[in-house]
């Protein structure tokens, strides 16, 4: 291989005319700070036209080109080519685990699906405030980090239990209903509550941390989990009246 360029070998899979994903290499010349997306639009504009992946802000903000890179999940905006010179050839392959819509892109139906039953929205206190709903910063710092979430949905392509129960909200789904749980401006404590302790909530995480180890946020679902496992409990312990 030449130096001033790279393989790149790409898991291609068409369902309408495949019967099984395969791989295919394509050489592409290094340019300075190029990132995997970069490399990956060398190949569709001169290459192969017809290769599939997801994109869109290109700044690591949508989520969007989440996918396995050099056996690791990784968004492919923000991983430089130059990371990864110590490899022969970088492996590029769908989230794992998820129905591949084509190549790289992967179908996210499920995953909205799931995010969709948590009620993702804010629900405060009416009569609503004329300008905003006032919060402090000391009552801010439990949802700083879970309000960055980016909805890749790496942490739930890389979940056991959410491969195998379709009905288990899965991690990002649960990152999210933290996120307004732990919000004082939000109403719906109880409700949301009700959602998280049900049969398809937050018992069925096994604290296995895969969650953990792929976000590209550094984001910690697990703790979310488990903080909602304590809520859930408390309010089973200590939120029923004493008989007699
Ligand atoms: Fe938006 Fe990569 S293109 S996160």
């Amino acid at each position: 291989m030449a130096e001033n360029e790279i393989t790149l070998k790409i898991q291609r899979f068409d369902p309408t005319m495949d019967s099984e994903p395969y791989w295919q290499s394509f050489k592409v010349g290094l340019k300075p700070s190029m990132t995997v997306l970069d490399a990956l639009f060398e190949v569709l504009n001169h290459q192969d036209g017809s290769l599939a992946f997801r994109f869109c802000c290109r700044a690591g903000v949508c989520g969007s080109c989440a996918m396995v890179i050099a056996g690791k999940v990784r968004l492919a905006c923000e991983t430089q080519i130059a990371t990864l010179l110590d490899k022969d050839e970088i492996c590029l392959s769908p989230l794992p685990h998820q129905k591949v819509v084509k190549d790289l892109a992967v179908d996210y139906d499920l995953f909205f699906e799931r995010l969709k039953r948590v009620k993702p929205y804010l629900v405060g206190k009416e009569p609503y405030p004329e300008k905003e709903y006032i919060q402090l910063p000391k009552e801010r710092v439990p949802i700083n980090e879970p309000i960055d979430c980016i909805l890749c949905g790496s942490c739930t392509s890389a979940c056991t239990m959410a491969w195998t129960n379709r009905d288990y909200l899965g991690p990002a789904a649960l990152l999210k209903s933290y996120r307004f749980l732990a919000d004082t401006r939000d109403t719906l404590k109880h409700e949301r509550l009700d959602i998280v302790e049900s049969e398809s909530g937050v018992w069925r995480c096994h604290t296995q941390f895969n969650c953990v180890e792929v976000c590209p946020r550094k984001l910690n679902p697990t703790e979310a989990i488990q903080r909602q496992k304590i809520a859930a409990f408390k309010r089973k312990l200590f939120g029923r009246k004493r008989k007699g």
